[in-house]
């Protein structure tokens, strides 16, 4: 099986992405994490391709989609895309390489999040720099794993406000893209993760 997972920022991607993937055995893929690390890691791409994410600008497609094939074309096991494609142009992309790799997505999972949710999930996130999860709870110093917390660069209120612009405007296109192709469904994001987790099961049972 291979996964699209679409929403806004904080639309609860790589929260649904982390208990997919241990149900269904999946590679979980978020281009966001892969970009944050090489970021961490200081590397030419990390420099690179820093203020575009901190300013919550996406990153050129030429990078994306090579460095998509690179992960997907090296791996047989079942995928969740989380955060690509995120342009019309990944989505084309990512349907030629699907054809060349013999593979095919099998369902396009939009969760959708009212925009004051967003910004209100978004400005109180702190994730781990040890295990890359989100905190449990506001008041807590540290990770359960004893990792420290941070907040991304992209979670300050501007860059919030215009990631959800660049979301309407690039990303919103790739719903269209999918919307008709017998594949797509939407989920409401907007419940507690369990109950969202319990809603994309259900619809995953009729596939393939
Ligand atoms: P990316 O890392 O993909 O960020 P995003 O799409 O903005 O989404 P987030 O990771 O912020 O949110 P999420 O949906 O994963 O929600 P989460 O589960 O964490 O991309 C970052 C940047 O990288 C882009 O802006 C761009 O610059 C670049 N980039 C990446 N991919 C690219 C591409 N393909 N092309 C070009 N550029 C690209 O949840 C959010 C919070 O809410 C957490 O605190 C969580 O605990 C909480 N939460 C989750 N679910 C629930 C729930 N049901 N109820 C209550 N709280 C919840
Ligand atoms: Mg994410």
């Amino acid at each position: 099986m291979n996964l699209i997972l679409m929403g806004c920022p904080g639309a609860g991607k790589g929260t649904q992405s982390a208990k997919l993937k241990e149900t269904l055995n999946l590679k979980h893929i978020s281009t966001g994490d892969v970009l944050r690390a090489q970021m961490a890691a200081g590397t030419e791409l990390g420099k690179q391709v820093a203020a575009l994410i901190n300013q919550g600008n996406l990153v050129p497609d030429g990078l994306m989609i090579s460095m998509l094939q690179n992960i997907i074309s090296t791996t047989d096991q079942g995928v969740i895309l989380d955060g690509f494609p995120r342009t019309v142009a990944q989505a084309q992309a990512l349907d030629d390489m699907m054809k060349r790799l013999g593979r095919q997505i099998s369902a396009v999972v939009m969760i959708d999040l009212p925009q004051e949710e967003v910004v209100k999930r978004l400005s109180s996130r702190r994730l781990c720099k040890k295990c890359g999860k989100p905190a449990a709870t506001a008041t807590q110093a540290a990770c359960e794993c004893g990792g420290e917390l941070y907040v991304r660069g992209d979670d300050a209120p501007q860059s919030v406000k215009h990631r959800l612009e660049v979301y309407r405007q690039q990303t919103l296109p790739v719903k269209e893209y999918y919307q008709h192709s017998g594949k797509y469904v939407e989920i409401n994001g907007n419940q507690t993760p369990d109950q969202v987790f319990e809603d994309i099961c259900n619809v995953l049972k009729k596939v393939k």
